[in-house]
């Protein structure tokens, strides 16, 4: 039986690549533009690309630190390590309850979906007001020192041409298509799906898979061994849809707290995903601290800074912290009075948010690692077969 029967993989995927042939919409080429330009920030230096790096999958520029800055003088710091957008398309709408059938029952896979590390922005449009207006990015004032920027530009008699002078007279009607030009963008330019990975071309049946890489695949999917891909699926979706490696699912995984963050030189400080600070609507849902959405791991082995905190910097740390977290936490977690703190990003009564439920996370003592150090460099191998090559 191939590799690909195995694993249950279809043998041959269907149309999910973009045609790159196809054009893209007057909108989604105006949204090109904004997407580089830095006169859109309160700096005059800085733009979406700046910190979404075209050549390094619209995630961090590789040089750059844990987190970017931004603001009027770019000297504030940001919270978070910086997402890649691609393959983003298929993200579903922010829910609480996100039910899942089959053939025997509907599970309730948990808050599920939306834009940002927690699902705060409920889709591309809305959630590119948001760096715009973020006092450590791009750091306009209001939307209308947005529309004065966009009336400034060369390109805003295009804007006009295609949506009506009359209409962009207004100026948060102007910012709104301005916001949708980038939404358009993303979704049609090819360069954020190109699906271009040796991953991809292994699913088409165009290549085979080095015996390590299919080794990791295996562990990367056994539910007794790594089981990845429970929250990151590897498998084409219904329809043929390649797979996204992420079901936009959220979790407190525990990932220790990293003191490189700004913000975390306030110990009193946490950053707790989706019940805030960034958030605003579920602070009072205290059983969702420390969740954060779980990402795509296309384009994982282009990240200099891996988790929301950055915490891990090579994809083999990555995933010692899964096997190491409750076996060797003091590896892990700093050490008072002798014992080690788990879950040190957590407020002490809110630790009982990790998961310890889903494999791996329901290692208990006495049981073997679920991956040995040769394992551990087998899936390393098979996450390195999912970067794009351009
Ligand atoms: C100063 C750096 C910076 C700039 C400038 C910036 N971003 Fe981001 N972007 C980030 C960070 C950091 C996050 C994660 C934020 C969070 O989760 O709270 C993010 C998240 C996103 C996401 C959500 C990704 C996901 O996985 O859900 C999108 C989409 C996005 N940015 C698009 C844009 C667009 C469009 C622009 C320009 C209008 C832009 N960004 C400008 C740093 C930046
Ligand atoms: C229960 C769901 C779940 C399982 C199972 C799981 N992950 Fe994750 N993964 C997540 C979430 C959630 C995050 C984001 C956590 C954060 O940002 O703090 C994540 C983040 C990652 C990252 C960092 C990606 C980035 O861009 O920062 C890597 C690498 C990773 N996972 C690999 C794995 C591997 C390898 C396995 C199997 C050994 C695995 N995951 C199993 C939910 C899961």
């Amino acid at each position: 039986m191939s590799a690909r029967r195995w694993l249950g993989l279809l043998g041959v995927m269907m149309a999910h690549t973009a045609n790159p042939a196809e054009p893209l919409s007057g909108a989604a080429r105006l949204g090109s533009l904004l997407f580089s330009d830095p006169s859109l920030s309160a700096s005059g230096r800085q733009s979406c690309a700046s910190c979404h790096d075209p050549s390094n999958a619209f995630a961090a520029p590789r040089t750059a630190g844990v987190v970017m800055y931004g603001g009027p003088a770019l000297d504030r710091p940001g919270l978070r390590t910086v997402p890649s957008l691609r393959y983003l398309d298929h993200t579903p709408r922010f829910t609480r309850h996100y039910y899942v059938s089959s053939a025997r029952e509907s599970a309730d896979r948990g808050p599920t979906g939306g834009f940002m590390r927690d699902g705060r922005a409920e889709s591309l449009r809305a959630q590119a007001l948001l760096p715009l207006l973020d006092p450590v990015e791009m750091a306009n004032a209001n939307v209308t020192e947005v529309a004065r920027r966009l009336r400034a530009t060369a390109y805003f008699d295009e804007l006009r041409q295609l949506y009506g002078a009359e209409k962009l007279s207004a100026d948060d009607v102007l910012v709104e298509h301005a916001a949708e030009t980038l939404e358009r963008y993303q979704l049609e330019d090819p360069a954020f799906h190109p699906y271009s990975s040796r991953y991809d071309q292994f699913l088409a049946g165009k290549l085979e898979l080095s015996a390590q890489e299919l080794r990791g695949l295996r562990l990367f999917v056994d539910p007794a061994k790594g089981n990845c891909a429970e929250c990151h699926p590897h498998a084409s979706a219904a329809g043929g849809r390649a797979p996204a490696f992420t079901d936009f699912s959220f979790h407190a995984l525990g990932v220790p707290r990293n003191p490189g963050i700004p913000a975390n030189a306030e110990r009193q400080f946490f950053d707790l995903g989706l019940c805030g600070p960034r958030r605003a609507d579920l602070q009072g849902e205290r059983n969702y601290c420390g969740f954060f959405k779980t990402p795509s791991l296309r384009n994982v082995a282009r990240r200099r800074f891996l988790f929301h905190n950055g915490r891990a910097t090579t994809l083999a740390e990555a995933v010692r912290f899964y096997v190491e977290r409750d076996r060797l936490p003091q590896l892990w977690y700093p050490r008072a009075a002798g014992a080690s703190l788990p879950y040190d990003d957590l407020p002490v009564e809110l630790r009982g948010n990790v998961n310890s439920s889903d494999a791996p996370f329901n290692w208990r003592a006495g049981e073997p690692p679920v991956l040995d150090a040769a394992e551990v460099d087998d899936v390393v191998a098979f996450l390195q077969t999912l970067s794009d090559t351009n």
